[in-house]
């Protein structure tokens, strides 16, 4: 019989949306945790029956050595946490975004190209069923060639920017204390897929500060990237403007066809497709070419990812994490994707200091 792969992680909040997944998995058990606060830390251990907790995530690589971890931490620990796991050949299921400056960048891909060991981003939102099916669509040609996308992320976040004590938390530093596209990959991670292309260079610009201007962040910032061929996509990353959320928003162009995904709840997600739609006027429901193109993983998923969250997301990510570091198949979201991701949000923040200016953004490829 395999052996089961034995997984660890850091940051009990977030890892609890993971844990269910792993626990389900036949390869996979869960054998240790590490939270920085003790309350967190031993509730989590309570609700999972983990019994190895830690404070310190160093120790517990260094004395439990799990085959993998999943790095669940505020955003500024992810690149430092990624390379410790690396340097000691233990995988990594790392979550948005990949890191906070251009520096660790470098470092996780160095990191990368030393270990043995496999990277992912869980870039969850690429999983959800509307953005796999529009994606398998896309590789179809339904759409054509698809030249623009576009996707919004709009949720106010204020109450979690301070404690119950009225202290910052990372968020108030890390999300909005930063101008500039600071979690761009929900939005970016569909629409790359999408256009089939990285992008080249961005411009980011701002509202201006109206709500709070407490924030370096203003209240919407617009990222506006090109790819090397000219395609546009176009993000809107809004964390403090008062309005219902709205974090799945998105719109593809292409020379034979659009989507426009709901925008508020119950609406639907809508496609018009030359092929298939003899009325230029009349959009379709995108569920309508589920039978035709949905891939094998929505068909009939088992009830661990209906009932995960961020749409069914944190469950395949886990599974396609699991699959890589069994070798049956490569990270979907290796380190150059994650920094595909990434690193335009990075480059946003110098372009909306500097009034907009084009920016290139480097592909980790070549590095
Ligand atoms: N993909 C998604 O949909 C999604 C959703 C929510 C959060 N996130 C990401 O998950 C991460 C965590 O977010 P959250 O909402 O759980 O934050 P949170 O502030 O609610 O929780 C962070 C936890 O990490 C612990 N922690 C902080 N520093 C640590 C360290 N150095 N070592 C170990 N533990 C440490 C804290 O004590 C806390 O329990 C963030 O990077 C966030 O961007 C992603």
């Amino acid at each position: 019989m395999m052996k089961k792969l034995r997984i660890a992680f850091a940051g009990a909040r977030r890892s609890s949306s993971f844990f269910r997944a792993f626990q389900a998995h036949p390869h996979t058990e869960i054998v240790a945790l590490c939270d920085l606060n003790a309350p967190t830390l031993a509730e989590a251990g309570r609700v999972t029956g983990i019994e190895k907790l830690y404070t310190v995530y160093e120790q517990m690589l260094d004395e439990v050595k799990p085959d993998a971890v999943v790095v669940a931490t505020p955003m500024h620990f992810h690149a430092a946490q990624s390379i410790a796991a690396l340097e000691r050949d233990i995988h990594v299921l790392c979550e948005v975004t990949a890191c906070v400056s251009m520096d660790e960048a470098r470092w996780l891909v160095a990191a990368c190209k030393r270990s043995a060991a496999v990277y992912m981003m869980a870039e969850n939102y690429t999983y959800m069923k509307p953005n796999v099916l529009v994606r398998a669509m896309v590789e179809a040609g339904v759409f054509g060639e698809v030249y623009y996308t576009e996707g919004e992320y709009l949720h106010e976040l204020s109450a979690l920017h301070h404690t119950a004590e009225g202290k910052p938390t990372w968020r108030y530093y890390w999300q909005v204390g930063v101008n500039g596209a600071t979690y761009p990959t929900h939005s970016l991670g569909p629409c790359l897929q999408w256009t089939g292309e990285r992008l080249d260079r961005v411009s980011c610009i701002g509202t201006g500060h109206w709500t709070d201007p407490e924030h370096a962040m203003e209240d919407t910032v617009l990222l506006l990237g090109k790819t090397a061929s000219e395609k546009l996509v176009r993000i809107r990353l809004d964390m403090l403007s008062r309005r219902p959320h709205a974090m799945t928003n998105y719109t593809l162009q292409g020379t034979k066809g659009a989507y426009e995904s709901e925008r508020r709840a119950g609406e639907g997600n809508w496609v018009w497709l030359a092929d298939y739609c003899p009325d230029p006027n009349q959009w379709v429901p995108l569920s309508q070419f589920e039978d035709e193109f949905l891939p094998a993983i929505w068909r009939n998923p088992p009830p661990e990812a209906l009932n995960a969250g961020h749409g069914g997301g944190d469950y395949f990510e886990v599974m396609d994490f699991v699959a890589a570091v069994l070798g049956q198949a490569p990270p979907p979201i290796d380190i150059h994707t994650a920094l595909d991701m990434t690193l335009p949000g990075l480059v946003s923040q110098e372009s909306i200091r500097r009034g907009g200016e084009w920016l290139g953004v480097e592909d980790s490829r070549r590095w």
